[in-house]
């Protein structure tokens, strides 16, 4: 059995919900960590590297969607000749929702716009972006964790009486969720939406086994990077012991489950000191943390689950190769 030195001493203060999701993760059977966890400065930074990659084929796909599209979903959201007002989950660096904000503005002259995400810097950077490159929006960031429910519905800062809310959740974000948990993250939004505000949701469709596999396990070694900051992310904020290089990166396509599995495999026996948990953990060589799923739709899955949650169909994009849908939904 191998054994990883010794942790540094921890520089900054210990945050709990880390510490709990990991302490539970890696001492549950088979192992796990949730996927929020790849997103700090420097994984942000690897996924904006993975939408750039020529095996990710959903940022661009999605991308050529909302360029063809963009204009058709902004009158059908404002159907009737309503105002939008337009909010955002995840937003990140809202690289393609520009393409939507032009659309708007185009339409409408100004639009208010609410991205609405945890990094705060993210926000800053996106809004002054935005600001500069198109006149005529106006960006109130929401420093927010959308994912995790406090019981009631999402509050999206609501707009004037006769102004419509349009809500984007594109980049298929929600395929990273379960499908109980995206079900209940539709119903927590569409509490949060008055009928007639509308959801703009983009998810990636189930298609050749290869082609999945490769957008999640590139040539570059981008997404296995991406995959092990999650253990460098560990050694810094929990003094905990990893060495990346003693894991391997693993992309799975499990058919059934329509999902992109994604794990680090030990490569040898080894246990780690997690030092801030005051925990030692063991791995057999060949055992697995999982670190993701990735899920694909069927056609009209996506109608469904929207429906579950309160939305009727009013609008559906995709490419030529039908590899990714963007659907509008309108709440009822
Ligand atoms: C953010 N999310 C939609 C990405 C995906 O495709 O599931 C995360 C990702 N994981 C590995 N590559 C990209």
């Amino acid at each position: 059995m191998r054994l990883t030195a010794a942790s540094p001493a921890l520089a900054e203060p210990i945050d709990e919900r880390v510490a709990s999701v990991v302490h539970e993760g890696l001492t549950a059977v088979p192992k796990r960590l949730p996927p929020w966890l790849f997103y700090d400065a420097e994984g942000s930074r690897l996924f904006e590297a993975i939408t750039a990659l020529p095996e990710y084929y959903l940022t661009r796909t999605e991308r050529g969607i909302l360029a063809a599209h963009g204009p058709a979903m902004m009158a059908q959201a404002a159907a009737g000749g309503a105002r939008l007002r337009i909010a955002e989950l995840g937003a990140g660096s809202a690289e393609k929702t520009r393409l939507l904000l032009r659309a708007a503005v185009e339409r409408q002259g100004e639009v208010m716009y609410a991205p609405i995400d945890v990094s705060a810097s993210a926000l800053d950077a996106a809004r002054r972006r935005i600001e500069r490159e198109i006149p005529g929006v106006h960006v109130t960031p929401l420093v927010m964790d959308y994912t995790h429910s406090n019981g009631r519905g999402l509050e999206l800062a609501p707009g004037p009486d006769g102004e419509r809310m349009l809500v984007l959740y594109i980049g298929s974000s929600i395929g990273n969720f379960e499908p109980n948990e995206s079900r209940r993250l539709l119903r927590r939004l569409r509490v949060g939406m008055k009928p007639g505000d509308s959801l703009l949701l983009g998810v990636d469709l189930v298609k050749d086994g290869a082609l999945l596999l490769a957008a999640y396990n590139d040539a570059t070694g981008v997404t296995e990077a991406f995959n092990k900051n999650l253990l460098a992310r560990l050694n810094r904020e929990l003094g905990c012991a990893f060495d990346p290089n003693a894991f391997a990166h693993r992309a799975v396509w499990n058919e059934a489950e329509a999902r992109i599995e994604i794990y680090l495999e030990s490569r040898v026996a080894q246990r780690v000191r997690l030092a801030a948990l005051d925990l030692d953990v063991e791995f057999a060589e060949g055992e697995t943390i999982h670190t993701e799923n990735s899920y694909k739709y069927r056609p009209g899955q996506a109608e469904t689950m929207l429906a579950e949650a309160g939305f009727r169909p009013a609008g559906a994009w995709s490419d030529a190769r039908g590899w990714f849908s963007v659907h509008l939904a309108e709440a009822e």
